[in-house]
């Protein structure tokens, strides 16, 4: 087995696992049934927003704190290492209200935050109406200002990291999915359509699929569902969205090569991946009430992703060191990609020893 470490799923959570694991010396194998990539992790509006996404303590949140601190350093590591520039961008975010109610929630939350350790201010409609010219001023009651929120391309993210995995000596094993996994005391095995590899330890990373892998040797997974969501974008000129923007559900952002994107719609639909032309009306309705200006244009992308759901965030060893679950990130996998795989490897690290 020589050190050799299983990686079944390659969305940006088994990447950022599995370049890790090879920093730290394990031989990793990534399992995808596709190319690696391309469900949620392409799908991501990619907000690194504890400010916009935290409403309550939870692990969750303060893992979602922790790896916000973690970003800058794991982005700026993975650019050195793959020689890709990712689109990262510090700016916060704000939250509009426009009703007195809107604006009370939203002190509410906070006060939530400020015991947890996010930061916000307030913002008047004046400075609202001079530094967001565009944001709709009809009505509006306020906002809140979350300075530790930022934006991520996690395409560019994705991009760097299968470059940086190669060049750390993962193997990745496209068009194989895994069909079970059997855990042994000494051992776990890994099976495809038409080969069984034995590994010292096997990480599940596949999102919304996770709990769908037959496994064996352990008691069975906890559930994982998919929540679909659409997204629309819009080609806008630089600077239209400098920060993230929210109001209520939907969040808009800008790419550093000029897209808008807004989100996002939040489906129990199953993995159904139609994408619904009225779903996308809705989202450019809402888009329309914070930036007026975006009614007389049409959005130029629409687009589906499935968020891994779960009763909890799963990271760590399930029932047996040679199993790590690594799943249920919800609405903050990229964001939580690098605490998830130091977490997954400091596990790994302090329980197996390379054989
Ligand atoms: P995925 O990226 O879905 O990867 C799972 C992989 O498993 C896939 O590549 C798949 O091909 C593979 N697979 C499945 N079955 C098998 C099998 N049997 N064998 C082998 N491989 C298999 N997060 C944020 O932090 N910020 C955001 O702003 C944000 N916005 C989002 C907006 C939308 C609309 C959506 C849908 C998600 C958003 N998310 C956001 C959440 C984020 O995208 C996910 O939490 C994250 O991408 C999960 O990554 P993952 O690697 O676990 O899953
Ligand atoms: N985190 C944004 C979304 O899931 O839509």
């Amino acid at each position: 087995m020589n050190g050799r470490i299983a990686i079944v799923g390659g969305g940006i959570i088994g990447l950022s696992v599995a370049w890790r694991l090879a920093q730290s010396g394990w031989q990793i194998e990534v399992f995808d049934k596709a190319q690696v990539g391309q469900e949620a992790s392409w799908a991501a509006a990619g907000m690194l927003a504890p400010g916009g996404e935290v409403d309550a303590d939870s692990p969750m949140a303060q893992l979602a704190i922790e790896s916000r601190q973690l970003f800058r350093a794991f982005v700026d590591s993975l650019e050195a290492e793959s020689g890709v520039s990712i689109d990262m961008q510090e700016a916060g975010a704000i939250e509009l209200a426009y009703s007195d109610d809107e604006l009370n929630k939203l002190q509410h939350k906070a006060m939530v935050q400020s015991g947890i350790g996010i930061r916000s201010r307030p913002l008047a409609p004046k400075q609202i109406e001079t530094f967001w010219p565009r944001v709709r001023r009809d009505g509006l009651a306020g906002a809140r200002f979350y300075p530790g929120d930022g934006v991520v391309s996690p395409r560019e993210m994705v991009t760097a990291m299968k470059i940086a995995a190669k060049a750390r000596g993962v193997e990745l094993h496209e068009g194989r999915a895994v069909t079970a996994v059997h855990v042994g005391d000494a051992y776990s095995d890994v099976m495809t359509y038409d080969s069984d590899r034995r590994f010292q330890a096997v990480v599940i990373a596949l999102g919304a699929w996770s709990s769908a892998l037959l496994v064996s040797g352990v008691p069975a997974l906890p559930e994982a569902y998919p929540v679909k969501g659409h997204l629309i974008g819009y080609r806008q000129p630089d600077q239209t969205c400098s920060t993230i923007i929210r109001h209520g559900h939907t969040y808009l952002l800008q790419r550093a090569n000029g897209l808008l994107v807004v989100g996002a719609s939040v489906e129990h639909a199953g993995f159904d991946r139609t994408v619904n032309p009225e779903t996308a009306e809705v989202l450019a309705r809402e888009a329309a009430q914070v930036f007026p200006h975006l009614a007389e244009t049409t959005p130029s992308q629409v687009w589906i992703g499935f968020r891994p759901g779960s009763e909890q965030l799963r990271v760590g060893p399930w029932h047996s060191p040679r199993l790590q679950l690594a799943y249920g990130h919800y609405r903050n996998g990229i964001l939580l990609a690098p605490v998830t795989a130091d977490r997954i490897t400091a596990s790994i690290n302090a329980n197996l020893r390379k054989q």
